[in-house]
């Protein structure tokens, strides 16, 4: 029985390919490349040393998804398509609800029509919106999300509610990952975002690397320790083995529907990620102080403590290590 992964050669995808593979797990990954390169697919074979089936195709498109449905044994979905550039968002509303939205729904239909159940959902902390505590915690009020990528997300996880309560068949899943950074260790595959980057990661390593002049910090007037942006970053490595976990659950409950938060629980400054991939890489990483950015808060921190409890989960690796990752 394989496991299915649209959007299985992007970052996070990728990274949950290469620990499926590595516990001998059969894959199945379907991508169309909008935001990903078909190397990647080398990547992981060469990490792993291990095949694996792929299709490209748009995960949106019927006829096209049924074939892969039709071809294969599938037991569970990962979901890893989607658009996910906030800024985008909020000039293509349309393209985001067409692609995130309708394509889940494309997706759930197929799954349905072939008695496939298990699903684990690509969630955001985004959700929280502006968070009603700190650390959050996954009964925390989620909505009033800024950005409409941000509102895919909260539909598509009252979409698999409802779908929960008509058929209690359906095995569930939602992950809300935090921020993930790093990359595998082998170098072999990383974020690679077309453009300048949105994420503050991605935009520390191309100004260490001297592709842009210097890294603008959004805000130094947050209620934050030191005035700049708190958020939980999170090793992308852990983040899929925290897919593992998840699947692990699915396949040893049968049926039911969680929500859980994939995080550190550590919430680090924008000066702290600058200060900490200096020393790690031993490269600058010049700066100035911006006005904030629309639509971002001050803190966003979980409390990882239910996906440990329920999943045996926890995130092992360090700030350092996300940072000297990130910058292989
Ligand atoms: N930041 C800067 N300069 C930059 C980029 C970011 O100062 O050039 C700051 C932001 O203001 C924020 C922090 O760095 O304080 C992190 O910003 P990111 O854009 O990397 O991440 P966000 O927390 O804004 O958003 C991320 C993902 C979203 C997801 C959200 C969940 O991009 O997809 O986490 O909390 F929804």
């Amino acid at each position: 029985m394989a496991i299915l992964l649209p959007g299985g050669a992007g970052f996070i995808g990728s990274h949950t390919a290469i620990e499926l593979l590595n516990l001998g797990r059969e894959i199945i990954i379907i991508d169309n490349f909008s935001n990903s390169k078909p190397q990647v697919l080398d990547s992981i074979k060469k990490i792993t040393k291990k095949d694996f089936k792929f299709y490209e195709i748009d995960y949106s498109n019927k006829e096209q998804l049924e074939k892969v449905f039709k071809e294969n044994n599938i037991e569970a979905v990962m979901n890893f398509a989607g658009y996910k550039a906030v800024g985008e968002s909020v000039q293509k509303p349309i393209e985001y609800y067409e692609n995130n939205v309708s394509g889940a729904l494309v997706l759930l239909k197929m799954m349905k029509k072939y008695g496939v159940k298990k699903f684990i959902f690509s969630s955001s902390a985004t959700v929280y919106g502006e968070p009603e505590k700190i650390p959050i915690t996954e009964d925390c009020k989620t909505g009033q999300t800024t950005n409409p990528y941000g509102t895919t997300k909260l539909f598509i996880e009252q979409i698999l509610k409802d779908i929960y309560k008509s058929d209690d068949s359906w095995d569930i899943c939602i992950l809300r990952y935090f921020n993930p950074v790093g990359a595998h260790e082998s170098g072999l595959i990383k974020e690679d975002p077309q453009g300048i980057p949105n994420n503050l990661m991605p935009y520390i390593v191309k100004v260490a690397n001297g592709e842009l002049k210097e890294l603008s910090v959004f805000g130094n007037d947050y209620n934050t320790p030191d005035g700049t942006g708190v958020r939980d970053y999170i090793h992308v490595v852990d983040l899929a083995k925290g897919h593992i976990k998840a699947l692990e659950k699915l396949e040893r409950e049968q049926q039911g529907l969680y929500i859980y938060n994939l995080g550190t629980g550590k919430g680090y400054s924008v000066l702290d990620m600058v200060k900490t991939f200096e020393r790690v890489t031993g490269k600058k990483v010049p700066y100035k102080i911006a006005p904030r950015r629309a639509g971002d808060i001050a803190t966003c921190y979980a409390n990882p403590k239910k996906a440990e409890i329920e999943l045996g989960w926890k995130a092992e690796k360090s700030l350092d290590e996300m940072c000297h990752d990130s910058n292989l």
